[in-house]
């Protein structure tokens, strides 16, 4: 691919001078300048100065049909000479956004007494969340319950970066510098096996202990003031945290007996990403309601919503009256043309089937053999995410200390290598677009053991490694 003439420093002088970028320090950025990316696909992209990266992060977990699919543009510039904007406030619908729903709620799979007919729009996952918690208070302000305002998250959970999303989530970070969380959110520690695990205990025994913290949570607080529970099926920016497989059951178990709503926020699992339409189908349990974004437009366009379970839809349906509540960018005909074509490719091309039967056992296969390596305490994937974590003794899984930011080298070595892998900490974590191929698996696999022989080169030479 030849790339776009770019002149990297004027960009960069712009940049600088204008643009605040999401989670970062600005003045360090300014200091080294932002790589400027200028073109990509398949599931590459190139920067500026014509550098080849294989970006095994799908952007940021949301191009899950890769790069450079003209059906995508195609869409997007006919719904945009047709009828590029209009609202669905006052009474009024656009035909994407009233397909689109149709659709989705034609993928959501029923799960015992739980259908998912109904979809409420955003343009984000933060966005999406914002719109459960009022959905969950006015679900049970409608029961005449108005005390259950509770809703329990988790440690190093991430829901998002608006001040209802960064509440939800656990990043002790973002609460930090917002007076957050906002009252009445509160969290119990994560299913995190490598970090939370007794000695000698068994996951299943462990994860049963994890879905545990949640029963002691409600407890505490007096379950008539628990409005729900909401958690990621596999936590994706805390670094790929896969629970045990007893976890998500004794979840559901848990809010049934409490009679708390289930809030799923697939916004990184759903389409695809572990070979699931939806990721509840997969983990065995039945949600109320189900964040989505990201790959619903495969991120060629910001779309995002929930999916609004039968119980709850119900209450807000039948009983609700008017909801004070939506946005400008609800039902946007644009994405939702977007997020039809993007569907279409994924059925055609059978996208989730390829990931639960073909290349997720294949990267599984292959990432297994990472755990080899004398730098990586456990290797572990779920469909198409996976992540690993460094350490400096193997034997008995020591972390490195945190200040000597060995994740951040690592990274580093994966930017100088044509290699897009995130560092969250020292987890080293990959979500590639859903189209790899088998030989691009070999590709990726090589890079990474060439970044972590490198990173284990630099620790070894700095006598960090026990
Ligand atoms: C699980 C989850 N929920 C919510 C969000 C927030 O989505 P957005 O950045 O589109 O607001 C993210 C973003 O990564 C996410 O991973």
């Amino acid at each position: 691919m030849t790339t776009t003439a770019v002149n990297t420093q004027h960009i960069q002088a712009m940049d600088s001078a204008h643009f605040l970028h999401p989670f970062t320090d600005f003045k360090d950025l300014n200091s080294r300048g932002a790589r400027v990316i200028t073109e990509a696909k398949d599931i590459y992209v190139w920067d500026s100065e014509g550098r080849r990266m294989l970006d095994a992060m799908s952007g940021l977990w949301c191009v899950n049909v890769g790069y450079g699919r003209k059906e995508l543009a195609d869409a997007a510039h006919t719904q945009m000479m047709q009828l590029p904007y209009y609202n669905s406030f006052f009474q009024t619908t656009n035909v994407p956004a009233a397909t689109l729903a149709a659709k989705l709620a034609s993928l959501a799979p029923t799960v015992g007494d739980r259908s998912f007919d109904h979809v409420f729009y955003s343009s984000s996952g933060s966005e999406s969340n914002d719109s459960n918690v009022r959905m969950v208070r006015r679900y049970w302000d409608l029961l005449g319950q108005p005390e259950r305002k509770v809703i329990i998250g988790r440690v190093n959970g991430y829901h998002g970066s608006t001040m209802a999303g960064a509440s939800l989530g656990g990043m002790s970070g973002m609460h930090a510098q917002g007076d957050l969380p906002i009252p009445n959110i509160t969290h119990i520690e994560q299913p995190y096996y490598f970090e939370n695990a007794l000695p000698g205990e068994s996951s299943d025994a462990f994860g049963l202990r994890a879905a545990g913290w949640l029963e002691q949570k409600i407890l505490e607080i007096g379950p008539e003031k628990v409005a729900a529970f909401i958690g990621e099926p596999v936590q994706g920016a805390g670094g790929v945290i896969i629970p045990p497989a007893t976890y998500w059951p004794e979840i559901q178990r848990i809010v049934d007996k409490y009679g708390i709503l289930l809030v799923s926020d697939e916004v990184i699992c759903a389409f695809g990403r572990v070979g699931h339409w939806f990721a509840y189908e997969k983990f065995g349990y039945k949600p109320d309601l189900v964040t989505f974004a990201k790959a619903i437009t495969s991120g060629y366009i910001p779309l995002g919503g929930v999916m609004v379970g039968n119980r709850v839809a119900k209450v807000l349906i039948e009983q609700g009256g008017e909801f004070n509540h939506g946005y400008t960018y609800s039902g946007h005909p644009v994405a939702c043309a977007v997020a039809l074509a993007n569907l279409e490719i994924m059925e055609r091309e059978n996208l989730v089937g390829r990931v639960r039967d073909d290349v997720g056992p294949y990267l599984a296969q292959q990432f297994a053999k990472l755990s080899d390596h004398p730098l990586v305490g456990v290797a572990e994937t779920c469909g198409l995410m996976a992540g690993l974590v460094l350490v400096k003794n193997k034997a008995h899984k020591t972390p490195f200390p945190s200040e000597l930011e060995v994740g951040m080298r690592c990274r580093a070595h994966c930017f100088a290598n044509g290699l897009i892998m995130r560092a969250v900490g020292d987890r080293m974590i990959i979500a590639p677009p859903l189209t790899i191929t088998h030989a691009q698996i070999d590709e990726l696999m090589g890079l990474i053991h060439k970044v972590l022989d490198l990173t284990l080169a630099d620790a070894r030479a700095a006598l960090w490694m026990d």
